[in-house]
Parts: structure tokens; C-alpha cells; sequence
């Protein structure tokens, strides 16, 4: 999945030294190893790198999704029943909900996952999902700015999230991101937000342009943030900045599923050569899958992405957009995280949706 390399080789082989790739190639010319695993003819993938999601939460909105199926349209103010439940649950029922979705995410092929906050919103409830989301990742990110919590102005809510709340964060994070949308944060906003995190060591990262036209894809690459995430609605102006700044365009088909939303053109995008990612958003309000295959075969099936454009950007360029090249891509120095498919090539992850191709996982060299 590295550009440079090859996107598929036949008849091959792979050796792991510890936790690392140490070589790839055709199996004819590997070197001798002392242990041998066949896989028989299957497919080995890159584990997938799931670069936004939001894992710590309580409770679902079920209700919600299942209006919405029959009409009504997904508003952000939804957040707030999940905080509510959020702030209700103990750091044992956060954690061990936490644990069974990483699980499945695990079980699904997924290797490395970025976990936000976002339904605390108070300065202990930020903290403590933070520190429940350290002990599965370290790709934390702080979402104070997720909505504006009742019983607070806008303006207050901005001096809590860029002052004590930031400081209790940061400690648990590595990222600091914000929802600008009409309903959440407006692009001043996000602004003033981003470069508070900045300035205390947070890398910036954005939700934007997910329910309509709006500045936050050029105030992403304005700053030179490493990723912008949904861009579902771009304008021609849009895609020029993303293709200037470099920054990665993190689409996030699962949402559109959910919210009967028109899907992102991502092949617009990878033509005026931006770098697009596929993740899951898993959450509870816009989407509630953990599953990596499944943003997979909506990518090829309604975004216009080849099987292997997809394949790259739920691993490789998911890795980018999380600053890591560690991970990613099945070569010589990056880590030993990979998938065996029950499958001959990457491309039944599109051709045969829903199935549950994976059949083992690797980490660093081990069997999970
Ligand atoms: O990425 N857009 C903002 N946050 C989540 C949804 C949150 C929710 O509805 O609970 C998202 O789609
Ligand atoms: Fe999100």
C-alpha cells in the first residue's frame, strides 16, 4: 500500500523480524525463516488505520437513526443526549464499552484507531474519556468543541474549552479537534480553538463541511493541519486548497449511510490530486459502525474509488493523517500489522460487502 511500491504481489511472501516487516517479496526468492505460517493462498493486507472515531460514549440513539430512515434529517444537537448518558456513566462502564468496540474493530481488521472525547463537556468528563481512550490508543484526540452543552453562551463554552478544560486535556491527548458546522462551532471559532491546542502542544485535526458549504476545509489547510474530516460538500475552491496544503481529506462513508446524505465525490478529489483518507466515525448519533470493510465497499461502490484506492486510504493514508509512517503499509520497517483475508485479493473487501472476510489479525508480529 505504499505508492512507491507495488499495490499487489502474486505468490508471495512476507518476513517479520519481532514486530517489524523485515522483507517482502516473491516467496520463490525469500529468505529462510525460522517459522513458517502458509496462508494458503489468501490475501495479506495492511492492518487497517481507522483514523476518527468516537468510542467513548454511553448509551445509543437507535431511535434517532430509525426516525431518520423514515425522514428526518440528522441535526448535531443529538450530541447532546449522548452526553447526558456520557456523563452518567461510571469510568468502569465507559472503559469496558470502550474495550467491546475496539474488539470489534480488532475482529474486523482495524490495527490502529484514533479515539476522541467529545460528550464530556465539562472539564472532569473531557479528562476522564480521554483517559479511558489512552489505555486502548495512543492517537487521542481532545473534542471539547463538540457542541455547546445547555446552560452555557457560546462565548463561555470557547473560554472553558481553550482555558481549564484544555489544560486538564492535554495531558491524556495527543490531538485537539472541533466540530465547525452550523449547530456547533463556527470557523472564527475553530480558529481561536485549533490554535489554543497548538500552542499547548496539540496537533490540530477538523470536522467540516459534513452538512453544508462552509469554510472549515480552508480554514484546515489554512493552518496546515495534517486532516480534515467528512468534506462532503466541497466547492471547486475547497479542493484547490486541500491539493495546496497537502492536507488529507478524510472521508467518512459510513455517516452518509446513516444519514441519508449525499455520499463525498472522492474521486473529484484523488483526480485534482488530493490525499484522501477512509475511516470509520464510528459514533452513536451519525454512525455507528466500527467497520473498516464496510467504508470500504461504499467508497468503491458510491465515491468512485478503485479497490485499491480504498485499500490505501483506510491504511496507508490513514496512517499519514495520524502523522505516523510506522504503520500502514506492508513494508520493510514498518510494524507487523496485518489481516489475512478469507479471500484472494483485496478487491473482495468491495465485491463481497458484509461478509466477514478477515480471518486473522496481526499486531507487531503476533496473532490477536
Ligand atoms: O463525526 N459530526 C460530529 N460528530 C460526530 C457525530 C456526533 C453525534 O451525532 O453524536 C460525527 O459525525
Ligand atoms: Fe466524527
Amino acid at each position: 500500500m505504499d505508492p512507491e511500491g507495488p499495490d499487489l504481489i502474486e505468490q508471495a511472501a512476507l518476513v517479520v523480524d519481532g514486530a517489524t516487516v523485515a522483507w517482502v517479496g516473491l516467496a520463490a526468492d525469500a529468505p529462510a525463516a525460522d517459522q513458517q505460517v502458509d496462508a494458503g493462498g489468501r490475501a495479506v493486507i495492511p492492518g487497517f488505520v481507522d483514523s476518527h472515531s468516537h468510542l467513548v460514549f454511553a448509551g445509543d440513539r437507535a431511535q434517532e437513526f430509525a426516525a431518520r430512515m423514515t425522514g428526518t434529517p440528522y441535526a448535531a444537537g443529538g450530541i447532546r443526549t449522548t452526553v447526558a448518558a456520557t456523563r452518567a456513566a461510571t469510568d468502569e462502564q465507559l472503559t469496558s464499552h470502550v474495550a467491546r468496540l475496539v474488539g470489534e474493530m480488532r475482529r474486523q481488521g482495524t490495527t490502529t484507531v484514533e479515539i476522541k472525547s467529545g460528550y464530556g463537556l465539562t472539564v472532569r468528563d473531557e479528562a476522564r474519556s480521554l483517559a479511558v481512550a489512552r489505555q486502548f490508543t495512543e492517537e487521542t484526540t481532545y473534542l471539547g468543541a463538540h457542541v455547546v452543552p445547555d446552560g452555557t453562551t457560546p462565548e463561555e463554552y470557547v473560554e472553558l474549552v481553550t482555558g481549564p478544560m484544555l489544560d486538564a486535556a492535554r495531558d491524556h491527548a495527543r490531538w485537539i479537534d472541533v466540530f465547525c458546522e452550523r449547530g456547533a462551532f463556527d470557523v472564527d471559532q475553530a480558529r481561536t480553538i485549533l490554535r489554543a491546542g497548538e500552542e499547548r502542544g496539540l496537533r490540530g485535526r477538523l470536522h467540516a463541511n459534513q452538512l453544508t458549504y462552509g469554510e472549515g476545509v480552508r480554514l484546515a489547510a489554512e493552518l496546515g493541519l495534517a486532516a480534515v474530516d467528512h468534506c462532503t460538500f466541497l466547492s471547486d475552491a475547497d479542493v484547490d486548497a486541500l491539493r495546496d496544503s497537502g492536507t488529507i481529506a478524510t472521508l467518512l462513508p459510513g455517516v452518509e449511510f446513516s444519514t441519508k446524505q449525499p455520499y463525498p465525490d472522492a474521486r473529484r478529489l484523488l483526480d485534482a490530486g488530493v490525499r484522501v483518507a477512509l475511516a470509520s466515525d464510528c459514533n452513536p448519533g451519525s454512525c455507528f459502525t466500527s467497520s473498516v470493510p464496510l467504508c470500504i465497499a461504499l467508497a468503491v461502490r458510491e465515491m468512485g474509488m478503485t479497490p485499491t484506492e480504498a485499500l490505501r486510504a483506510a491504511t496507508y493514508v490513514g496512517a499519514r493523517a495520524l502523522d505516523r509512517d510506522d504503520v500502514g503499509a506492508l513494508v520493510p520497517g514498518r510494524r507487523a500489522d496485518l489481516v489475512v483475508l478469507d479471500a484472494p485479493s483485496h478487491v473482495h473487501l468491495a465485491y463481497r460487502p458484509g461478509v466477514p472476510l478477515v480471518t486473522q489479525t496481526w499486531v507487531g508480529g503476533h496473532l490477536t
